[in-house]
């Protein structure tokens, strides 16, 4: 694998979508860009580990995973789909030696959690958080993702280290506030970064010079007072 240079790998991702369907999964949303580029930064420690994205649609996440040198990449999504775009793109992206692969996997169900083999290294998300399922399932499903829960199969070594990575789009303050409290709940002891970015963060990132949000329709747009994205990063 090439190293790829600071924040270009998403010039280099050719990703298909399909504006047709009307499931969401099946187009790209704007936090999936940020969390290529995030990845990017993080691209010596995502060096030969083990993956896996949830709601994954078109597995735009989980191939930057690949690109970026991780060793095995599960990209999962409820949507099959879904499942069928990132597929499609697994191939388009990805070559013979990469180790990336699809799963129908819907957070929430302990033995689905189970069956998927954790502890993974890095458990990576985009735009998955935006009502109540997720805001309930989704944080004990991370946690058994990466081993902090006594439930995960494989043994935890003391020196095992792992990251969550989520960017979301705010949408939905209640939602959010009811997430963070179970992640604070269920991941305390660990190191927890949550970072708020404003358009403006976004396009920086991004290096464009516009944003990825399409005009703003978001009833909550007084709380979010241009806060638009939800950075989450957990380690231990
Ligand atoms: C807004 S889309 C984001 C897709 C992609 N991550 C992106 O940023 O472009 C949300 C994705 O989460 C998936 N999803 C929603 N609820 C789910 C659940 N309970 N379990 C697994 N996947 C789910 C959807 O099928 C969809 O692909």
């Amino acid at each position: 694998m090439t190293a790829c240079r600071k924040h270009e790998l998403l010039s280099e991702l050719s990703i298909k979508e399909d504006f047709e369907s009307e499931l969401i999964g099946t187009v790209l949303w704007p936090s999936s860009y940020l969390l290529v580029s995030l990845l990017e930064d993080d691209s010596e420690s995502i060096q030969g580990k083990r993956v896996i994205e949830l709601g994954c649609g078109c597995g735009i996440g989980g191939i930057a995973a690949s690109k970026l040198g991780a060793s095995d990449v599960v990209c999962t999504d409820a949507s099959e789909h879904a499942l069928a775009m990132a597929k499609k793109n697994i191939q388009i992206n990805c070559h013979e030696g990469e180790r990336i692969s699809t799963k129908t996997y819907i957070w929430g169900d302990e033995e689905s959690t189970l069956g998927l083999n954790p502890p993974f290294d890095y458990v990576i998300g985009s735009d998955i958080l935006y009502n109540e399922f997720g805001a309930d399932k989704l944080p004990k499903a991370l946690a058994m993702l990466v081993g902090k829960l006594a439930a995960a199969k494989k043994e935890i070594l003391s020196e095992y280290k792992w990251t969550v990575l989520l960017v979301n789009q705010r949408r939905n303050p209640s939602v959010e506030e009811r997430f963070m409290e179970q992640i604070e709940a269920l991941f305390s002891g660990c190191i927890i970064e949550k970072k708020i970015l404003t358009k403006e963060d976004e396009m920086k990132l991004l290096g464009k010079e516009e944003s990825k949000l399409q005009v703003n329709e978001n009833e909550f747009e007084d709380y979010l007072k241009g806060s638009v994205f939800h950075v989450l990063r957990i380690r231990n």
